[in-house]
């Protein structure tokens, strides 16, 4: 019988120093054996240059409904498009809000099926078909997975399913872990799920910051974009960010931590001087702090 930690009695090492062997040339974690279309489509999504991405994540309408801050995305996306390296988001809210004259990248959610009046959101269904992702351009095919919860098996269905249907057209999957009511935000479980994920053949994994995140990143054979959750102190959402990349994610899928913030705008820009120029959380607080500043 399976124990919850793999085997208690050896101690595990992630060699958290090491690099991961089997990158070949290619800048993707666990891509370099892919071939050429979904190379394409991980450039799209992960900047070359720094191997990072700043995905925006604005899905949330799928199951929240008009969230506070993304009340009008035609007049919220123009601003923020400049800042971020991919959109996050349903094929609704692409087709009716979002013009299609932008050069960024597109992780579309297929998921769905549930609502915030539900107390288990676990139960979802595959809500695009490939053709219509492959009719967005879709970049990354998103899929909830609800790893300990009622709706596991389905969610591992979805992704499955989507997973399988990408490959035949070399489109990546995202793998979005959820946290159930009952889970906590331990690196134990995000352990288990990232590679539960990754090992079903997601070409990338959305997950949460945790303590020993370096251990999770490590043990996940694709890159880790983190979430950012609900909305902090925008002082503290850029450390998580920091704290993040320097624990191994190769960026943020970050939702509330930038439409909610007053200045939604700079906080989208410090953050991607952290992902991709290297910033400390320190410095990006004051270069959020002079920008806020100068405009009001
Ligand atoms: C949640 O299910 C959605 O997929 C969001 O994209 C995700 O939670 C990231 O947004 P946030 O940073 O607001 O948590």
């Amino acid at each position: 019988m399976a124990d919850l930690d793999g085997n208690t009695k050896i101690e595990k090492n992630y060699y958290v120093d090491k690099p991961f062997a089997v990158n070949g040339n290619f800048h993707v974690k666990g891509a370099a054996n892919l071939d050429w279309g979904v190379k394409k489509h991980l450039s799209n999504i992960f900047d070359p240059r720094t191997g990072n991405t700043v995905m925006f994540a604005f899905d949330h309408g799928y199951f929240m409904g008009s969230v506070s801050g993304l009340e009008r995305l035609d007049l919220l996306m123009p601003k923020l498009i400049p800042h971020v390296d991919v959109l996050m988001a349903t094929r609704g809210a692409l087709r009716t809000s979002v013009k299609p004259n932008f050069r960024k990248g597109i992780a579309l959610r297929v998921s769905s099926g549930s609502s915030m009046l539900n107390d288990d959101l676990s139960h979802e269904v595959i809500a695009v078909d490939i053709e219509d992702a492959i009719r967005m351009n879709a970049d990354a095919l998103a899929v909830q997975v609800f790893i300990g919860a009622d709706g596991q098996l389905s969610s591992i269905d979805n992704l499955s399913r989507v997973i399988n249907a990408a490959n035949r057209y070399s489109i990546p999957a995202l793998g979005v872990v959820a946290v159930g009511k009952n889970m906590e935000r331990t690196s134990q479980y995000f352990k288990l799920a990232t590679r539960i994920v990754a090992e079903m053949g997601a070409s990338i994994v959305k997950t949460y910051y945790c303590d020993n995140f370096d251990e999770v990143a490590a043990a996940c054979p694709v890159p880790i974009v983190v979430a950012g959750g609900k909305k902090l102190p925008e002082k503290e959402a850029l450390t998580m960010a920091y704290q993040a990349i320097q624990g191994g994610a190769r960026g943020v899928d970050m939702g509330r931590n930038i439409f909610q913030s007053a200045y939604a705008t700079a906080m989208a820009d410090a953050v991607s001087r952290i992902v991709h120029r290297k910033y400390t959380d320190a410095h990006a607080w004051e270069f959020f702090c002079d920008v806020t500043k100068t405009t009001g």
